[in-house]
């Protein structure tokens, strides 16, 4: 039976991990899986995590299994620090998941339970994943242009023809934060637009927040997504702990379903808890048990976002000096945006050529679309990077 299996093309970007470790070449840069990394190239334990697991060590009697939709302290303290603190909990249904990846594939489960012919707008590009994941569940992939390879920056008006064409029963996914691959994000007033769209077309938006308080703070990152769920009825929200928690091996995501009423509510929140039964039964406990204690501690909360304030203003700073250094080997202000762009990423706009140059030559690994992580740099290799983007001739 097995040996009717095809063979699966192997995913881009964990590839691209297993090419890089392979390659003996001292001084090699590593810009491809988004993993935050400080200026050493090791990715850390945070420190309120680590006191979070100390305290778990030290009082935790049992090993029995939870909530099978996850544990009430970490729903409510995830519900809080996404929606804001008195958010509509009687309306929102949460399941924990396995990352957020679990909560991406749970959402468009549910989504076509509730809806067999949906359809599900993506912007283009988008995370690879997003679309392999749909492509497997056979679902039908709509793209909307989001991205202008020109400016480096969100192509809008085209964003708003696109997604103005969903309609009631479809999806459309954005992204809602620190934009995966680009790195351009909508402001506050094109949210405003989306919103507008959406109430008038019907559709129910997914968003993926991945990177919340990796771009411009915890809050403000929320900000498109909490302007969302003010004025759409029906949401379905993503949301990760893998790097914002730096917890990405112990697998805690969540998936929130906002509702129009609690009837609704109990029947979202009742097919979620199946979809986890169906396909792993209970979610990860470790993560999510960190996750809320870390937030529900005054201190530990106050140590963890002070520490990842540390790595926002880092990754802050590297864009900046690259854009700097671009600024002064190119003579012109070209590569502007990538001080322009938040998160982890930026989508260069390098030919695949060009990508395979900079790998070759300069042992500098990126995605093949261009996309760069910019945890991956630290103060000395950022001249190296910018002298292989202007020797590639990008
Ligand atoms: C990425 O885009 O690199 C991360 O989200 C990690 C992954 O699973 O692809």
């Amino acid at each position: 039976m097995l040996g009717n299996l095809k063979p699966q093309a192997p995913d881009k970007i964990l590839a691209l991990m297993g090419e890089y470790r392979a390659d003996p070449r001292q001084g090699k840069i590593d810009l491809g899986v988004g993993v935050y990394k400080d200026a050493t190239g090791h990715t850390p334990i945070m420190r309120a995590v680590l006191e979070a697991e100390k305290r778990m060590l030290e009082t935790e009697t049992t090993k029995t299994y939870a909530g099978l939709a996850g544990e009430p302290d970490f729903q409510k303290a995830m519900g809080d620090m996404i929606l804001g603190a008195g958010y509509k909990a009687q309306t929102t249904a949460s399941l924990a998941t396995v990352g957020g990846t679990g909560a991406i594939r749970q959402a468009l489960e549910l989504a076509r339970m509730a809806n067999p012919d949906l359809r599900v707008f993506v912007s283009d590009p988008t995370w690879p994943n997003h679309v392999s994941i749909m492509n497997f569940m056979g679902l039908p992939i709509v793209n909307y242009r989001y991205f202008d390879n020109a400016t480096r920056a969100v192509d809008f008006d085209a964003m708003k023809a696109d997604i103005s064409a969903a309609k009631k029963g479809d999806v459309v996914l954005l992204h809602g934060c620190c934009h995966n691959p680009t790195g351009a994000n909508l402001t506050l007033e094109q949210w405003t637009e989306v919103a507008t769209i959406l109430e008038a077309n019907g559709a129910t938006p997914l968003i993926d927040l991945a990177y919340q308080g990796f771009g411009d703070g915890l809050e403000e990152d929320a900000a498109g997504t909490r302007l969302i769920a003010d004025r759409i009825p029906e949401v379905l929200i993503a949301a990760s702990c893998s790097k914002n928690f730096g917890i990405y091996r112990e697998r805690t995501g969540i998936l929130l379903a906002l509702c129009a009423d609690t009837a609704t509510r109990d029947l979202a929140q009742g097919a979620m808890a199946f979809l986890n039964r169906q396909t792993y039964s209970f979610p990860p406990f470790h993560g999510a048990k960190i996750v809320a204690t870390v937030l529900n501690d005054a201190g530990l909360r106050a140590d963890w976002q002070a520490e990842l304030e540390e790595v926002r203003g880092g990754m802050l700073r590297l864009r900046e000096q690259l854009a700097r250094e671009l600024r002064d080997l190119s003579g012109s202000d070209r590569f502007d945006f990538i001080a322009a762009h938040r998160g982890m990423f930026s989508r260069l706009g390098a030919t695949p050529e060009q990508v395979a140059k900079m790998r070759d030559e300069f042992a500098i690994y990126m995605v093949g679309d261009s996309r760069l992580n910019i945890a991956g740099l630290n103060d000395q290799t950022v001249p190296v990077l910018a002298r292989a983007i202007i020797e590639a001739g990008v």
